[in-house]
């Protein structure tokens, strides 16, 4: 049991993670204005929060060096009970440098960067020192903020090194660890420098958590072949004890997407969709504008497309969100270009003075705006090359009670396994097949796509946000306890 109802009592977590639910942006001299951070992990965990006494310790989004703007920005910070890590001097190598331009590419199957295309007064050794500073900053704070019998729950990438720390500094902490990315084959996870002081790190949590069972068969064999230690289906034998490692498929809170589209602003935000395009399909893409998210390949599908399908060219629009994302990192750079050319080949082929194909927005759209575009949709096309979940189809599908829409889905999203009945699954490298799916999606006859709807909505409902948490939070318990009964005997 998770917690005592009758008391009211909730258990105590504290939620670390390297960005903080909301980033601080400077407004002036010892002033902010917080916005919601974005990403998938950040909307999947403001699900589950709810049901814990939870403080949500992270990155605020700014390097701040006065003292006094400091502790305004933690005293502002914690109305939301959220706590700051100020990454100062450390954040350029750790998270442009070994986080995003090291790690994330490895996980997605994109290979390590050649070291001269990086910065150059960065390498990867020096990378790597801030990596591991990086995460004794998040244990300075962790412990001045840590009360016994807290359980400490980190996040992702970013933190794959504190586990150990925490665990150095007290075995008795109870630590969960939850990758939000993909875990990538053996093969690929080889080619990292570092790759067994990483594992060794987090093998030292109590439980591992991953999207997909496929994720965690590439963990486990990893395990097997780098550090020569056993993987079962209970976990990983380290060090005389087993670190439990298990599947837990992140969702969202569909309610809150459900109760937004039914807002009169929202219904009028459709209206005025809906008339702007009159007399026309629309498929909508939400991503951030990250390599893994196969943009260019959506671009090029859709340019077949029309190629192929010239009675198509006036009636249909694709409205692609490409949320702007770790600009420093030189390869988000390129790829930002790489996009913005291709949008314009293809408006200027198949555009007129009148409508365009391609509407790109270069930013992020306010959550009931965000809402509405998934409700007035008729196609959702989600073309990740690799995802580790990919909220935004669940999103997508909780705001389509009334359309019915078709989602084209990548098989390579950690998604593609739970919603792959009812969406169109395709291979986002093979241009032909996404194009072909785009048009299977724009004449799907309504009970076809009814019958699709059902299969997935009941899906997203019930695999929530908040399941997630509890069920991970739940196999935590289970697991200490099962290893304090184990010490006893
Ligand atoms: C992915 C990662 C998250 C990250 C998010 C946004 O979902 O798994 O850890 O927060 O992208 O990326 P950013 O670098 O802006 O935090």
């Amino acid at each position: 049991m998770l917690y005592d109802d009758a008391r009211g009592e909730r258990p105590r977590l504290l939620v670390v993670a390297n960005r903080l639910p909301v980033s601080a942006k400077r407004t002036g001299e010892n002033s902010w204005s917080l916005e919601m951070s974005p990403g998938g992990l950040v909307s999947g965990l403001l699900g589950v929060t709810s049901q814990f006494d939870t403080k949500w310790v992270g990155w605020p989004g700014v390097d701040v060096y006065n003292e006094v703007e400091k502790n305004a920005l933690t005293k502002s910070l914690a109305e939301m009970k959220c706590i700051p890590v100020f990454l100062n001097g450390v954040f350029d190598q750790y998270y442009n440098g070994y986080c995003n331009g090291i790690l994330w590419p490895i996980l997605h199957h994109m290979g390590l960067p050649q070291e001269d295309q990086q910065d150059t007064n960065q390498t990867f050794e020096t990378q790597y020192d801030a990596y591991k500073k990086a995460n004794r900053m998040f244990l300075d704070v962790i412990i001045q903020n840590y009360e016994e019998g807290d359980t400490v729950w980190c996040h992702d990438y970013h933190l794959m090194f504190l586990p150990q720390y925490l665990k150095e500094h007290n075995n008795k902490i109870k630590v969960g660890w939850f990758l939000h990315s993909p875990f990538p084959s053996s093969e690929v996870y080889k080619t990292l420098p570092s790759r067994s002081e990483l594992l060794r790190a987090i093998l030292t949590a109590d439980l591992l958590g991953f999207h997909t069972y496929d994720f965690v068969r590439h963990f486990l064999s990893t395990c097997t072949r780098i550090l020569g230690v056993e993987g079962t289906n209970e976990g990983v034998v380290y060090q005389g004890r087993v670190t439990r490692v298990a599947v837990f498929p992140i969702g969202i809170d569909p309610d809150r997407f459900i109760r937004t589209c039914k807002l009169p602003e929202v219904t009028q935000q459709m209206n005025e969709l809906k008339e702007r395009f009159a007399g026309k399909k629309v498929i909508l893409g939400v991503d951030r504008l990250d390599m893994i998210k196969g943009i260019p390949q959506k671009y090029l599908a859709f340019e077949k497309f029309l190629e192929e399908n010239p009675y198509w060219r006036d009636k249909v629009v694709l409205v692609q969100i490409a949320v702007p994302t770790r600009n420093d990192v030189p390869e988000y750079r390129k790829l930002k270009s790489q996009v913005h050319g291709l949008v314009g080949r293809i408006n200027g082929r198949f555009g007129s003075v009148s409508s365009l194909p391609i509407h790109h927005l270069d930013c992020s759209v306010d959550f009931n705006y965000l809402c509405a575009l998934y409700a007035i949709a008729d196609v959702m096309l989600v073309t990740s090359l690799r995802d580790g979940m990919n909220l935004v189809s669940y999103e997508f599908v909780a705001c389509q009670e009334a359309k019915k829409g078709v989602l084209v889905l990548s098989e390579f999203a950690g998604a593609g396994q739970s919603l792959g009945v009812g969406a169109l699954l395709v291979n986002p490298w093979d241009v032909t097949e996404v194009s072909s799916a785009i048009k299977e999606a724009l004449n799907m006859p309504a009970e076809e796509r009814e019958t699709r709807h059902k299969f997935n909505f009941q899906y997203v409902y019930t695999h929530s946000a908040k399941k997630w948490g509890s069920d991970f939070m739940s196999e935590l318990n289970d697991t200490i306890a099962e290893s304090e009964l184990q010490i006893r005997n």
